[in-house]
């Protein structure tokens, strides 16, 4: 039980790879409070974990992109388990597709927005509520391979995710005094309810996608959340600054 006694709190947790992660940091111990922009998704993952680890966790519905949210997040948190040690920042979102020349500033605006300065927004309350409290702490960003090599046709949520793993460095120079770790996780193709959509459509990108890793197959959401359970752990006490993938060696291939 490597998260006993601590609080967790997980963005974008109502579907995906954030309710993989919710569920691996309650099976390790950890209190849970499940954020999402869908407030009936969010309360479907708390009653879910809470019938397997009963009181475990709590949800809350917040736009991420909207700062008073964030810091009523942060409030429901401290208000319902009373502490904040662990914080995975997982929601983000992407709007339009193609090639680069097509893209609107509508859409380059909207996918900054969800992907990076929501992002950052968050950070800015949480590391203020976790330097408040005193106490040792640990944050993930949650990236993408796409950040380390590009990606053709969603080439501003890959520029997005590369500025999320620059801040991630930033920020963990900054509260390194703190004893505030800061982290990012950099998933490859994972078995979300958008990429089973994409596979439905574009059934040729699953074999693709698939023959891309060593491993030969794409990811599972607890596989993320393993990662993740383990830096926000004290047995990742030593690490910060880094940004580690978690993606079948893809990003080698
Ligand atoms: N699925 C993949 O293969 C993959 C690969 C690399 C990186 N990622 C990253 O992993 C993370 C999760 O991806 P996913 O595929 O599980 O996504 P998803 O779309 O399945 O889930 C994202 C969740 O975040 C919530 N959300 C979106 N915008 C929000 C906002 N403004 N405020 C609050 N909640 C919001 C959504 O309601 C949703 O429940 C994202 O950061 C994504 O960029 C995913």
């Amino acid at each position: 039980m490597e998260l006993k006694n601590k609080v967790s709190l997980v963005t974008g947790a109502g579907q995906g790879i954030g309710e993989g992660i919710a569920k691996v940091l309650a099976s390790n111990g950890s209190k849970v409070m499940i954020v999402d922009l869908n407030g009936d998704s969010a309360k479907k993952v708390a009653k879910e974990i809470n019938s397997l680890f009963p009181n475990s966790a709590k949800c809350f519905e917040a736009d991420l992109t909207d700062s008073n949210a964030i810091k009523s997040m942060i409030q429901a948190t401290l208000s319902s388990f009373t502490k904040l040690d662990c914080i995975c920042n997982n929601a983000a979102a992407s709007k339009g597709l193609g090639p680069v020349e097509n893209y609107s500033l509508e859409d380059v605006q909207a996918t900054l927005d969800l992907t990076f300065t929501s992002l950052w927004k968050c950070l800015q309350v949480e590391i203020q509520a976790l330097k408040e409290q005193a106490i040792p702490a640990s944050v993930v960003n949650i990236s993408s391979n796409s950040a380390i090599r590009g990606y053709a046709f969603n080439s501003i949520y890959a520029a997005s995710k590369a500025a999320v793993n620059n801040l991630t460095q930033s920020v963990a120079k900054e509260v390194a005094r703190n004893d505030i770790r800061v982290n990012a996780v950099s998933p490859g193709t994972i078995n979300t309810p958008g990429v089973r959509q994409y596979f439905e459509a574009e059934p040729k990108a699953k074999e693709m996608l698939e023959k891309s890793s060593l491993l030969r197959r794409i990811g599972e959401p607890e596989e993320i959340g393993e990662l993740v359970s383990f830096l926000l752990s004290d047995r990742s006490s030593f690490i910060t600054g880094q940004v580690i993938s978690v993606d079948g060696g893809s990003s080698i291939n």
